[in-house]
Formats: structure tokens, C-alpha cells, sequence
């Protein structure tokens, strides 16, 4: 199973750094060998951690080396830290910050051609759920829109909108079908994410094609996000 804790804005420098001193000890005594966790930290608390146990991502960079692209990170900036995993269009840059289909695959392309790991996030807002799975799949595939999906660093995270945030998780019925029709049209590593806690980890990771989950709220400390390691 992968485990990945999403911080999104989140967290200061000092409070990620205790919080992966406290996720290292656990990981190395009791982590399950085949498990892979991420963690994905604010810009400001990146790093050079260089565990065995786990690996640091960014939630977020700009497709360039580097350049005057005013408050935009970019691959020099990673490099420094040896970071060279990247979540890729989550929902609330989509929807907050306005990011198109095109940056998305943009941003994506750029950290293919330079060898990243990209998580890259799709899901459907509510009033598509409720046309239910063939108005469901129509969107996520568009999301594939100008997407290499036989790129081989790539996992893909499905994040039904309405299931963030909210408390509100997706049904395991609603899971495996989404991630069984997923599976048949892309078939990579495949994450679930939204609302995934302590109380539904072990029926979400039952589920055949659900190969880990992102997670936001309860990733916030290091005992809730291990509850969901360790489970
Ligand atoms: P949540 O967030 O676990 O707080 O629902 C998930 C995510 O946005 O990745």
C-alpha cells in the first residue's frame, strides 16, 4: 500500500521537522516492508530528508529550471532539496487556483521529461457524481486530457471532490467501481483520497484496485496519519 499525507497549507518548518522525526522512529520499527509512505509538506518546510522509510514531496511547482516567474518555485529550487516527487492537479489547484487542463499537462510533461514521480490527482465534483458513473468516468477521462499515461513514474490519485474535506467518504461500492473502470483504462498504482481516516482505512484498502490512499485532514499529526500506516 502507498501512504501519502497531503499537508496542503499546513504545518510550519519547525512543526514538519518534528512531526518526520516522530513518522521516522515508527516507520523503522514497525513499517510493512512492501508499504511506500509520502509526505507532502508546505514549500517552506522542504528539505533534504533522505529516509529510507519515506520520501518528501512537493505539492506544487512551476514547470521551468528556473526564471522570472515571480513567486513560482521551480526545479532548481527542488534540486537543492533532492526533491523529485510532485503531486500533479489536485482539485483545489484546479478549482481555487484556476489551473487549466493544459497547465496541468504542461506542468506534467516537464516533470516527466525530468524523471519525477508524479501523483497525479483527478475526481468529479458532486452534481457529476450524481449523473452518476458514465457522466463520472466522461469527466475523469478528460482529466487524462494531454497526459502521457504510459509514463512509468506515475500513480494516479482519485479524489472525488465532495469526499474532501467534508467527512464525507465515498461508499466502497462507489470505490471499486470507479477504481475497477479506472484500472481497465489506465493501469497504474491507483490511490484513493477524500475524508480517508482512522475509521475507514481498512475497508478503503479491502478494496481489490485501491493500491493506497492520499490523505489531508488526517495527516495533520503524526499519530492520526500513522493510525492509517500501521493499521
Ligand atoms: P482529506 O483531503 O483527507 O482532508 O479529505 C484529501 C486530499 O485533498 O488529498
Amino acid at each position: 500500500m502507498i501512504y501519502a499525507a497531503n499537508f496542503k497549507t499546513n504545518h510550519t518548518r519547525q512543526s514538519t521537522r518534528e512531526y518526520l522525526a516522530k513518522l521516522q522512529i515508527q516507520l523503522m520499527s514497525k513499517k510493512n516492508s512492501g508499504d511506500k509512505v509520502y509526505v507532502f509538506p508546505p514549500l517552506t518546510a522542504l528539505d533534504d530528508y533522505n529516509s529510507a522509510d519515506f520520501t518528501v514531496g512537493v505539492q506544487n511547482a512551476y514547470p521551468v529550471e528556473s526564471g522570472a516567474y515571480t513567486g513560482e518555485v521551480g526545479l532548481e529550487q527542488l534540486a537543492e532539496f533532492n526533491i523529485n516527487t510532485i503531486l500533479i492537479g489536485h482539485s483545489e489547484r484546479r478549482d481555487i487556483l484556476n489551473e487549466s487542463q493544459d497547465e496541468v499537462a504542461k506542468k506534467f510533461a516537464f516533470f516527466k521529461e525530468h524523471n519525477f514521480e508524479i501523483i497525479y490527482c483527478i475526481g468529479e465534483s458532486l452534481a457529476i457524481r450524481e449523473q452518476g458513473i458514465e457522466a463520472v468516468m466522461e469527466h475523469l477521462i478528460s482529466q487524462f486530457e494531454g497526459i502521457d499515461t504510459s509514463y512509468d513514474n506515475f500513480v494516479i490519485a482519485y479524489e472525488p471532490i465532495w469526499a474532501i474535506g467534508t467527512g464525507r467518504v465515498a461508499s466502497v461500492e462507489e470505490i471499486t467501481e470507479t477504481h475497477n473502470a479506472l484500472k481497465k483504462i489506465v493501469n497504474k498504482p491507483l490511490l484513493y483520497g477524500g475524508s480517508v481516516k482512522g475509521a475507514n482505512i481498512t475497508n478503503i484498502s479491502a478494496i481489490k484496485n485501491v493500491d493506497g490512499v492520499l490523505v489531508g485532514g488526517a495527516s495533520l499529526k503524526p499519530e492520526t496519519f500513522l493510525e492509517l500506516v500501521l493499521h
